[in-house]
């Protein structure tokens, strides 16, 4: 016998959707999209530093042009650093002397050893280089590693104008002869 009250029922294939479903569904949507305002900035500012493209490196004025002689000697400037989120002003130091063709050359005191300070000519073994007391290494005046150390000194990138001397980024040494 046929029954009319089967008519009623959907189609086997239709998938049910429960009311416990149908709510977790609804409430779970609104629920991220009334999150998302205010997530949003958070994550822009956490990684905003990181995809801002890195600036050209400035130049910082350190001192006159006609002060430098073939002797080199140290001097401390200031730059302005941005690290991600933080910005601060740290204190570095050049050695700024000129060379054979005198032209201008700035070397980073930094020994390539393990990183202590390096000064000139204050070892009597050593006259007219440049001395690391830390572990006795020893450089050129064109910061070339004579002992100890396994690299050159790095050296700044310099810039002449209006009779002062820029320095910028540290790069590595150019001025060894190979
Ligand atoms: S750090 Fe300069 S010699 Fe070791």
């Amino acid at each position: 016998m046929h029954d009319d009250n089967n008519h009623s029922e959907k189609p086997k294939t239709r998938r049910e959707i429960s009311r416990r479903q149908f709510l977790s569904y609804t409430l779970g949507g609104t629920g991220a999209f009334l999150m998302a305002g205010p997530i949003i900035p958070m994550v822009r500012f956490a990684v905003d530093p990181i995809l801002k493209p890195k600036s050209e490196s400035s130049f910082v004025k350190v001192v006159e042009e006609s002060k430098i002689t073939a002797e080199p000697k140290s001097y401390k400037f200031q730059v302005h650093q941005i690290d991600g989120w933080y910005e601060s002003d740290v204190e570095l130091e050049a050695w700024i002397m000129r060379d054979s063709k005198n032209s201008i050359y700035a070397l980073s005191p930094t020994c390539k050893h393990l990183g202590c300070t390096v000064n000139w000519n204050v070892d009597s073994r050593f006259p007219n280089e440049f001395f690391c007391p830390c572990h006795e290494a020893h450089y050129t005046k064109e910061g070339k590693n004579v002992a100890v150390a396994p690299a050159p000194l790095d050296e700044f990138d310099v810039k002449l104008e209006n009779g002062f001397v820029y320095l910028g980024k540290v790069k590595p040494n150019q001025h060894v002869v190979k």
